[in-house]
């Protein structure tokens, strides 16, 4: 590999030291940042994120919708993964994710059905936090989720065994075609395993990076039906 190559290669041997001086070289929260006013800022979390996330697809920020959800099982060891946003409740500060049920967040669930959902849009350098419990939709929602996928994405999910060792990808393939055979032959079919989950915020947190004079974090807590709201040190 020669000097010219070091960069964006990404296949051969890297140097730790040589990574975490271009890490440290490579700007964060570089902006322009929008304005945040805490004091402005809606009573209720629910209608903020709706105000971020606008911001957001409207400034074409990437992928908005992929969220980081943090679990933890019985052991209480905890566990983060990215999944996609599957439906809003700003109202209720209610937000749906869906996964097959015996994956291990579906496992970490069915025992601790409590999450963390967390955002990171780096353009606007905002950071969304919530926490609360969760709770499975009904069968009228799930299928509607279910249906309201790409046929490639429903045969994923008969397929299921999310997580488990997979011995070569002539496996996965060979299960996919048969998945997608049972797509077509029986298109309304919905896998008793597919999960649409709704975490209801006890907690929200919104953290918008302000580097002069200082980052600003906004935190709302329910209160019986309502919700306090506090500014918290950076
Ligand atoms: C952009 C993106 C979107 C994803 N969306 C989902 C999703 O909506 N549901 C899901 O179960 N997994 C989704 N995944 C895969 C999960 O990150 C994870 O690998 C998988 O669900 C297994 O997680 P677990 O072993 O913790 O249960 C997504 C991954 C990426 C990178």
């Amino acid at each position: 590999m020669g000097d010219g190559d070091r960069t964006g290669g990404g296949t051969g041997p890297v140097d730790d030291a040589e990574l975490l001086a271009r890490l440290r070289a490579a700007p964060v929260l570089a902006g322009p940042l929008p304005e945040f006013d805490p004091g402005q800022a809606p009573g209720t979390p629910g209608p903020l994120f709706a105000q971020w996330l606008d911001r957001a697809l409207a400034d074409g920020v990437p992928e908005p919708g992929v969220v980081t959800l943090s679990t933890a099982g019985a052991d209480g060891t905890p566990s983060a993964r990215v999944l996609m946003l599957r439906g809003i409740d700003t109202s209720d500060c209610a937000f749906d994710f869906a996964s097959d049920s015996r994956s291990p967040k579906g496992l970490d669930l069915a025992v601790n059905p409590v999450a963390a959902l967390t955002w990171y849009w780096p353009a606007h350098g905002r950071q969304i936090r919530l926490a609360g419990p969760v709770s499975v939709r009904g069968p009228e929602d799930t299928r509607r989720d279910f249906l309201g996928r790409s046929e490639t994405a429903r045969a994923a999910a008969l397929v299921g065994r999310v997580s488990a060792p997979l011995r070569d990808a002539g496996e996965y393939e060979r299960a996919m075609r048969v998945a997608r055979e049972q797509v077509a032959a029986e298109p309304e079919r919905v896998p008793a395993t597919h999960a649409l989950y709704r975490l209801r915020a006890r907690e929200a947190e919104f953290w918008q990076g302000n580097p002069v004079p200082f980052h600003l974090r906004l935190r709302y807590e329910r209160d019986g039906d309502g919700w306090t709201r506090n500014l918290l040190w950076p």
